[in-house]
């Protein structure tokens, strides 16, 4: 599917079969979550672009790669989008964080932003967006457009699970998004769920219910 990379690493389809598992707890769910978030890292930033730099080892004076631009900023759609955080700012310490909390007026079905904190000159840097599941799309469309106002040019969104509706909606208000998703299920059932999915996310990770 053009402008989706399913990251099918197996230690990466392994720890997402075991957190679908419904007997699951929320200490091993959260647990896996944070592991799986590294793996999903370690994919969404492959083709980071690096430039050489001069450093000194004790033996000589060499030419070394190192991140070219601003730190990277890792957007989380709240709340669910906090449990991939974790993981990822284990392997990239000295990302900036942004947090961007949004909902759906149930009558003028406007998104609402209800929180949105982020960095200096995020036109500078690559936004990665985090949350768990991309179902409608609506939420992920909505956080988003808000970061674009904000100025973000540079995006990628980095999801668990997506389903066929939300990315098509996705890409029709976020052409130029790729998305990194670990699988692509099946559909949405009739409450916005995706199937198989894992049931929710939010809920699963913090024990709510
Ligand atoms: N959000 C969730 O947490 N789970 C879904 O299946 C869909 C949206």
């Amino acid at each position: 599917m053009d402008g989706v990379t399913v990251i099918n690493h197996p230690l990466v389809q392994h720890k997402l079969t075991i957190m679908r598992k419904k007997e699951t707890s929320t200490a091993g769910f959260r647990r896996l979550l944070r592991e799986i978030s590294t793996l999903l890292c370690y994919e969404v930033t492959r083709d980071l672009e690096l430039t050489m730099e001069t450093i000194e080892t004790p033996m000589q004076v060499i030419q070394a790669p190192v991140l070219e631009g601003k730190k990277l900023v890792f957007a989380s759609i709240l709340r669910a989008g906090n449990g991939l955080l974790e993981g990822m700012l284990e392997l990239v310490p000295s990302a900036r964080v942004s947090h961007v909390g949004v909902y759906r007026d149930h009558e003028t079905l406007e998104a609402v932003e209800y929180y949105f904190k982020a960095p200096e000159s995020l036109s500078e840097r690559l936004v990665i967006v985090v949350d768990p599941m991309l179902a409608t799309g609506n939420s992920s469309i909505a956080a988003i457009d808000k970061l674009k106002e904000r100025g973000a040019t540079k995006l990628r969104f980095l999801c668990l699970l997506a389903a066929p509706e939300g990315i098509r909606n996705f890409q029709e208000a976020h052409p130029d998004v790729p998305i990194y998703t670990a699988a692509i299920d099946s559909h949405l059932n009739e409450h916005g769920y995706i199937v198989p999915g894992l049931g929710d996310a939010g809920d699963r990770m913090y024990g709510t219910k």
